[in-house]
């Protein structure tokens, strides 16, 4: 009876050994941190800036660079291929013209828009025929429109201010005479933020307020709006009227008292 081991397929086995060995020339690697990888420069872009797709780790003996849209080398989303030895770039098809490959293989991509977001691959190849594969990602953000601020005093004592925006997705901050506003606990935020009550009204709430819209690539501010607070003397008959008015001196809401 023939061993198990000495089965009719012994033809494959010289195969099984060059598919072992090129796995072997295509993994093994004795330097694991000497992977090669992307790195997006800047991950998070806005709309009409250049990202670079830095190459890092490339092989020295790299002959060529083949840059994908997608996390695959599939040949129907090539951007851009770049023999070193000649210096000839060829695009593919999903090469947009605004696409430039370096001799180390970094690819600047300028002017990007919201459809660039998503994963790019670059595909190297070395004299000996050895394919490495790697793969990076950024996110296209639209700028931010300036968000505007509403401001009302319903009591005399409180001010209640609102930050509008229409943009989705932006995160809102508070700026007192141009620095983050440091929130005291007569301060009080919605949740969203975007609704900022101060209650009871003190003279050192006295000053510039602005609010500010955010994505992860952007920001603007809106208008500044004064804020005062005037408060009458003599202390024995304290009044406290507070009232808003814009940096251009336009009353929003009328000087109130309190008796
Ligand atoms: C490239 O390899 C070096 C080691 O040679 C390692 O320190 C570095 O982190 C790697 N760089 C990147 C971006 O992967
Ligand atoms: C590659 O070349 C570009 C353009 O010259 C440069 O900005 C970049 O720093 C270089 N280095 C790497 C690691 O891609
Ligand atoms: C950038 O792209 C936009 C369309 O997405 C185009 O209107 C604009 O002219 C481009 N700017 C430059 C500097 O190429
Ligand atoms: C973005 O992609 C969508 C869908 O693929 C397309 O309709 C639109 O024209 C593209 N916009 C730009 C600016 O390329």
């Amino acid at each position: 009876m023939q061993p198990p081991s000495a089965c009719p397929c012994r033809g494959c086995i010289p195969w099984q050994g060059i598919l072992l060995a090129v796995s072997l020339l295509t993994f093994w690697n004795p330097h694991p941190t000497d992977q090669l990888t992307i790195e997006p420069v800047p991950f998070d872009a806005a709309e009409g800036t250049d990202v670079l797709l830095l190459v890092h780790n490339a092989s020295q003996n790299a002959i060529g660079y083949n840059w994908f849209k997608g996390n695959t080398a599939d040949n129907r989303h090539q951007i851009i291929s770049y023999m070193v030895s000649t210096q000839l770039t060829t695009p593919g098809s999903a090469f947009s013209g605004r696409e430039k490959i370096y001799s180390n293989g970094s690819l600047l991509i300028q002017n990007v828009t919201q459809n660039d977001t998503g994963f790019y691959a670059v595909q190297t190849i070395t004299a000996n025929l050895r394919v490495e594969l790697a793969t990076g990602e950024f996110r296209v953000h639209g700028l931010v429109a300036q968000p505007s601020l509403r401001a009302t005093n319903t009591e005399p004592h409180s001010v209640a201010m609102t930050c509008l925006s229409g943009d989705p997705g932006i995160s809102i901050t508070w700026i007192f005479n141009s620095q983050t506003l440091q929130l005291t606990d007569r301060m009080q935020l919605s949740p969203d933020h975007r609704t900022l009550i101060i209650d009871p009204v003190r003279q050192e709430d006295a000053g510039e307020y602005q609010c500010e819209a955010s994505n992860p690539a952007s920001s603007t501010r809106s208008d500044r709006y004064r804020l005062a607070v005037i408060c009458e003397w003599p202390p024995s008959h304290p009044v406290l009227l507070s009232y808003i008015s814009t940096v251009k001196g336009h009353h929003m809401a009328p000087a109130m008292s309190l008796g």
